[in-house]
């Protein structure tokens, strides 16, 4: 079986963006490493909010060599020209359907990552934390059943972002 990965990067007060989905506390170098780990990955999946912004923020969409998938409840693909699905029928179960045959990398956001973790869907996980508290914000995981991970590796990139990645323990 593939391997379903995210790579998050997360303010020191537990954030993936602020209230108003700002990501401007983010610094450029994470973006960009976080872009190229998109760029490269085989299937990349995201939630519908995180869908949203990409589309907003980046004046279309970026990703159209990946197969791109997006979990809602509604299908509001602004991009079907560019290689992108919406997952609206047990979107859950397509994913692990999807993972039997192809690496998926998981864009974001929290709300998505709750879910895959709760559902045992999500293998590898690499947080970047930013030592930047952004007060008020939307949080990186919701509440969970509760699961075990391995510290498989962890370094300081750019400074002072530590850079950490989990496997899920089975
Ligand atoms: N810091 C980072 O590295 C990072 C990375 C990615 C995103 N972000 C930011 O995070 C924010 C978005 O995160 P978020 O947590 O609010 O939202 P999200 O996870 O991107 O999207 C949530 C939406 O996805 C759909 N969804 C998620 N799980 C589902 C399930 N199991 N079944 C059906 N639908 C499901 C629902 O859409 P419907 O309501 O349409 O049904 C839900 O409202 C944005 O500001 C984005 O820029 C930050």
């Amino acid at each position: 079986m593939k391997q379903v990965k995210a790579h998050i990067a997360v303010s020191l007060d537990g954030h993936t963006a602020t209230l108003d989905n700002e990501l401007d506390w983010l610094p450029d170098e994470v973006k960009r490493t976080v872009g190229k780990h998109c760029l490269e990955a085989d299937c990349l999946l995201m939630g519908a909010n995180t869908y949203t912004y990409i589309f907003e923020h980046w004046g279309g969409w970026p990703y159209k060599s990946q197969r791109s998938f997006v979990v809602s409840h509604h299908d509001t693909n602004l991009t079907p020209d560019c290689g992108v699905e919406f997952l609206t029928e047990e979107p859950l179960r397509k994913v692990y359907e999807l993972k039997q045959t192809h690496d998926i990398l998981v864009v974001g956001g929290g709300k998505l990552l709750t879910s895959l973790v709760k559902a045992g869907l999500l293998d590898c996980l690499t947080i970047y934390t930013i030592p930047v508290m952004v007060g008020k914000g939307i949080g990186f995981i919701g509440e969970t059943f509760g699961s075990k991970w391995k510290l498989s590796g962890s370094k300081i990139i750019y400074g002072n972002i530590i850079s950490a990645e989990y496997e899920l323990l089975y």
